[in-house]
């Protein structure tokens, strides 16, 4: 399997894939990494691994098919066959969607369906919930609704702000991120609708 990463900023997700694919945890290779934005750390974090480093400058694009559609073709080019959302800021049209059936993994700073979209810890906090975590979940048309594929929950605290609430829950994507993908390519996640069962 050759994975493709998305992602638009700081990338500590990624890292947690390149440390676990370099930690022979995931036993596939990271054939590139693309971000939308230029000189954003999942750059730098993606050419110190040796991994294939491009920026698919959103502005440069008149709109979004055309945007994808370099995309895609980045991702076919470099053999992509399992796409990895690690902090990607944008949603996918049913054209991407599409190219990669079943193929996209996200994730997702919150409890789903719970706090969908951009601003997870902010709502959470302002909502005043006691218990938080991260989804891993297939990505479909919609924004944060695919079938969910493992939940961490990490408790909210009283004097939590949204640095101390979000260290806290990428404490958790950073475990449970490359521990999906590892299954993933063992064959284990099995998906039939919006269910999702993984063999032990
Ligand atoms: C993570 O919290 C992830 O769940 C969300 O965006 C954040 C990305 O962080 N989708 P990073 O860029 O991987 O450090």
């Amino acid at each position: 399997a050759v994975l493709g990463v998305l992602a638009s900023g700081r990338g500590s997700d990624l890292q947690s894939i390149i440390d676990a694919v370099e930690a022979g945890q995931i036993k596939a290779k990271i054939g590139v990494v693309l971000t939308d934005k230029p000189n954003v750390m999942a750059l730098q974090r993606a050419e110190k691994a040796g991994i294939p480093a491009i920026c698919v400058d959103r502005k440069k694009y008149d709109d979004r098919d055309a945007f994808e559609r370099e995309l895609v073709k980045q991702l076919k080019e470099h053999g992509v066959t399992l796409v990895i959302l690690a902090g990607f800021m944008r949603i996918l049209s049913p054209y991407f969607v599409n190219e990669f059936k079943n193929c996209i993994m996200n994730i997702h700073p919150s409890l789903l369906p719970s706090f969908g979209g951009a601003h997870a810890h902010r709502d959470v906090l302002a909502y005043g919930v006691k218990v938080s975590g991260c989804t891993v979940h297939f990505v479909d048309e919609g924004m944060d609704s695919g079938p969910i594929i493992m939940q961490k929950a990490v408790p909210v605290l009283d004097d939590d702000t949204e640095e101390t609430l979000s260290a806290r829950v990428l404490e958790q994507e950073h475990i449970i991120y490359p521990k999906v993908i590892e299954l993933y390519l063992a064959g284990k996640i099995h998906v039939n609708g919006r269910h999702v069962t993984i063999d032990d």
